[in-house]
């Protein structure tokens, strides 16, 4: 059997902000701790972070403002582009726009989704967005981030992997969001090389409930 662990999984990254998570990943296709290459990155807010980043590791990006512009049109912008791409997966790291169930269908395979997304919080706890604020001010003692595929519900698809921290009581909000984002990225890039290379093992379960299960 050929061993494929170290061939390059191609992937296009969507982010709107900071872009911590894109850092981190493309951070981790460096020290080959990630067989991926990131064929493109796709934007929605023109000035964000995430842009710099990709200049950094001289990955192509494209950005497509979403004001002004129905669903509908700024996806179809999206899926020009797309056409033009090689990749097998799209990561959202940090994308603050809901994505069309038509534009989600496009990209199901064998049942499951080639969209991935990383949520802050233990869903289905603390959907949409500042989880981990929620959860601070819900006085929620654990919080953490959920890496799932994407299905048409928001926040809801089928969880690929969760990791939790503990909120402490002398824990600021500051000091919560911090610990999440740093966990986040550690935990992002782990995943989706188990994701890509076949550590992980899709299984249904029944035909209620699905899951991921480690190989
Ligand atoms: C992260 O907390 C992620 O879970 C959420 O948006 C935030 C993005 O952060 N979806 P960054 O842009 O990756 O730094």
């Amino acid at each position: 059997m050929i061993d494929q662990s170290n061939l390059s999984t191609p992937i296009v990254v969507f982010a709107s902000g900071r872009g911590s998570n894109f850092e981190s990943i493309c951070e981790s296709i460096k020290n080959k701790a990630l067989h991926a290459k990131v064929s493109a990155l796709i934007v929605n807010v023109k000035d964000c972070g995430a842009i710099e980043i990709a200049k950094k590791y001289n990955i192509p990006f494209y950005i497509f403002e979403t004001n002004g512009i129905s669903r509908n049109e700024h996806e179809k912008l999206i899926m020009t582009k797309l056409k033009e791409i090689q990749f097998d997966w799209i990561i959202l790291a940090g994308y603050m726009r809901i994505l069309s169930s038509e534009f989600i269908k496009k990209f199901q395979q064998n049942g499951f989704s080639k969209i991935i997304n990383i949520h802050p919080s233990l869903l289905p706890s603390f959907k949409g967005v500042n989880g981990y604020k929620q959860a601070y001010e819900y006085g929620s003692k654990i919080s953490g981030c959920t890496i799932h595929f994407v299905d048409e519900e928001c926040d809801h698809g089928m969880i690929i992997s969760q990791k939790s921290f503990e909120i402490k009581d002398t824990m600021s909000l500051e000091d919560v969001e911090n610990t999440g984002i740093k966990i986040e990225n550690e935990f992002y890039p782990i995943t989706l090389q188990n994701l890509f290379h076949s550590k992980w093992n899709l299984q249904s379960v029944s035909n209620e409930r699905s899951k991921v299960v480690f190989q």
